[in-house]
Order: structure tokens, then sequence, then C-alpha cells
């Protein structure tokens, strides 16, 4: 009989749904010493808490988060609020002695990041940050390639996020589904919201961000506020582009945006070696494209593999051979890998230091956006 692991978990949107499933669907399909229990759900509005609490299965429903932080039949907090919350819900969890699993990006900016660090390492609690695209198979399978030494030498890796849905000029800023177009409760654009995945990934595969040159525009100077009703400034980066050293002597290029026309989410990373270059495209999500210079020369060409078979990361937990998964269960993933790092009182990556290393990166293209100039991570 697994131990439970009673989580608590605070914001009942996009991400509490992610996580829910993942929560409710690990242990079906993971043998794990512990298994999560969906003990309690806290949000502001008790009605839309209670009716998520009573759909996905939570026993109890929280009127505000500081209750559930400090309720002592609760394990692990799960903050899936926006930004701006996180610290001070990560810091007070920490004190309660919680074990957290954090909504990327960690933090408004460094300086709270490095805070939320000092906090959980001082109480020694587990600690883990929802990089999630880190679980999707092909791209840890991505890793076991990279980390085998088969690519030789690394010359290049790039990446880009691109959506589409801030075009119009009509959309208001702040408030419910529009936090991300605020400051205040984001802390910045795209930079935080979608490149942080792609830095994320990118020094998991191919090391630390050395210095970083960026351009960052903000389209849209003022929209309407969901909260004030008034016109007001646009203070987010709606798009990014930066440019890398990284400390392998590789040179990176990133792009990402939320006005490419014709793409909703479109996350793609290609890194080229020596030997063989690899790309990745979350459309095709369980697909790694592999390009193999070690081939015969009248049998070179783009590889596709389908990233579905029993030898192939997480995949002996799923289906038969050939049949694939989808984005949802790179959450399972991350469920599974927390509940054994916790079985183990190992880390479980990428753990909040490790995201205050993604943080300094996007500080730092920020900064260089603003400065036109290089600045070092
Ligand atoms: N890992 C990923 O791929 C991924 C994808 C989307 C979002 N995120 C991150 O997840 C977090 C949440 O994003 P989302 O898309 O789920 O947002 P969302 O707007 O769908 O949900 C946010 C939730 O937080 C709640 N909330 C806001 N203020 C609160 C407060 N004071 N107390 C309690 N609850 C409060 C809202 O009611 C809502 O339920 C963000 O940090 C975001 O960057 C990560």
């Amino acid at each position: 009989m697994a131990k439970p692991l009673r989580i608590g978990m605070i914001g009942y949107g996009f991400m509490g749904r992610a996580h829910s499933n993942g929560y409710k669907r690990v242990s079906d399909f993971f043998d794990l010493e512990y298994t999560p229990v969906l003990q309690a759900v806290a949000a502001r509005d008790p009605a839309k808490a209670k009716e998520f609490a009573d759909r996905w299965g939570y026993g109890r429903v929280e009127s505000d988060w500081q209750k559930l932080v400090a309720a002592p039949d609760i394990d692990a907090i799960d903050i899936c609020t926006p930004n701006n919350l996180h610290a001070e819900i990560a810091i007070e969890a920490a004190k309660h002695g919680k074990a957290i699993l954090c909504e990327k990006p960690l933090s408004m900016d460094t300086s709270e990041g490095e805070r939320m660090v000092a906090a959980i390492e001082k109480a020694g609690v587990p600690n883990m940050v929802w990089y999630n695209y880190r679980r999707i198979p092909a791209v840890t399978f991505a890793k076991q390639i990279i980390d085998s030494g088969q690519l030789g030498r690394i010359f290049h890796y790039r990446a880009n996020f691109l959506q589409d849905w801030t075009i119009s000029a009509d959309l208001p800023q702040g408030g419910a589904g529009l936090w991300r177009l605020d400051a205040k409760a984001a802390g910045s654009g795209v930079t935080g919201d979608l490149l942080a995945h792609c830095i994320d990934t990118a020094i998991w595969l191919n090391g630390s961000v050395t210095d970083v040159t960026a351009m960052t525009e903000t389209f849209v100077k003022e929209r309407q506020h969901q909260l004030t009703g008034q016109r007001e400034p646009v203070t987010i980066d709606d798009a990014c582009s930066f440019l890398c050293h990284f400390q392998n002597g590789s040179l990176g290029l990133f792009e990402s945006t939320r006005y490419a026309r014709g793409h909703k989410a479109l996350y793609t990373f290609e890194i080229n070696g020596e030997n063989m270059s690899l790309k990745w495209d979350l459309h095709d999500l369980h697909r790694l494209q592999v390009f193999d210079y070690k081939d015969a020369g009248n049998m070179r060409g783009w590889k596709s593999i389908h990233v579905t078979d029993g030898d192939h990361p997480y995949m002996d937990k799923w289906w038969v051979p050939g049949l694939a998964i989808g984005y949802e269960h790179s959450f399972v993933h991350q469920v599974a890998d927390f509940l054994e790092a916790y079985a183990k009182k190992q880390p479980a990556h990428p753990t909040f230091r490790d995201a205050l290393e993604t943080q300094r990166v996007c500080d730092a293209v920020l900064l260089s956006g603003k400065s036109h100039q290089w600045v070092n991570v």
C-alpha cells in the first residue's frame, strides 16, 4: 500500500487542471512508494473553488492560501497562481515545513528568486519547479543522446516559442485570464512566460549560458486594464529575441513572440553538433528528428524517430509500442519523478535552485533588451 502525499493546491486554472490530472493518473501507471492525495484546494472564489474541488475530487476547499500552507493535514503545497504570488506562498509554505511544487517562472525576478531559494534551502524542504517540457519523452530522449556524447562538439543551439493570441489591440490586460499582459502580475511578458521554458530546456540539454544580447518590443503600448477599467501603459515584452554564448563554447539563438500570426504554441529547438543534429517540435511532440553524419554518405538524411517504443523514456509505463501520448503526460511524468525523489530524499529537478539559473538568464535578457548591450549572466 503506497504512503499518501497530501497535496494542497493553490489556484485552479489551466495549471491547476494539468497538475490535478497528473496527480490522479500517476499511481495507475507508475509503481511508487508514495501516492498523491488531493487533500484541499485554496482559491479566492469559494463557489468556483468548490466546483473545481468536486470535479477533480479534492477533499475540501480553503478560502485563502495562508490557511492551506499552515494546515497540518497538508504535506505538499502546489503553487498554480500567477507569478506575483509564487514567492510569498513558497516562503510561507517553507516556514511550515511543506514540500513545494511551484509553477514556472520561479519568480518575478532574480532577487525574489534568491529569497525563495534561501528560504526553502534553510527549511530543507523538498522542492521542484514545473518546467514540464523536460518530461516529454522525445525531449528526455534528446537529453540521453546528448549526454551519451554522440553529438560531439556542440556548435549551435536554437529555440523558438511562437504564439499569436495578443495581436488585437482591443484585448484588455490584467485580471482573470489576462494577467500575463500585466507586468505587475507576470513580471515580464514572453521572456518569463515562454522563453523561460526554452531557456530551462537549453540549460538542461546544453549547459549554462554565460552572456546574452537581446531585442525586446512592446507592439501595443496601451491596453484597457480589466480591473481598473482604465487604459494603462503595457510594460511587458510582447516579443523577445536574443543571442547568447553557452559555457561549452556553442552559440545560442532564441526567439519568442505572441505576434506570430498562425502559431498557437510552436515551441521548437534544434542542436547542432560535430557528428549529429537533433530537432524537436511541440506540435509533433512524440517525434525526435535526428541527423547522423556517421550514416553512409548516400544514406544520410533526417530521421524522424517516433519516440513511443518500450525502450524510450517513460514509454514502458504506457501503451504498446507505436501508440503516442501527449502534452498532459509530461505532468504525470513530473509527478512520478517528484514522488520517486521524495521517497529517496533526493532533489527533484528542476529544483528552485535550477530554476533560479533560468531566472538569471531571463533577467539578463530583459536588461540587455533595455540597454542594447551584451550582459553577463
Ligand atoms: N508549465 C507550464 O507549461 C505552464 C503553462 C501555463 C502556465 N504556467 C504557469 O502556471 C501559473 C498559473 O498559470 P495558469 O495558466 O494556470 O493561470 P490561470 O489564470 O489559468 O490560473 C491562475 C489561478 O490562480 C488563482 N489565483 C489568482 N490569485 C490568487 C490568490 N490571491 N489566491 C489564490 N488563488 C489565486 C486564479 O483564481 C486561478 O485559479 C503561472 O505561474 C504560469 O506561468 C505554466
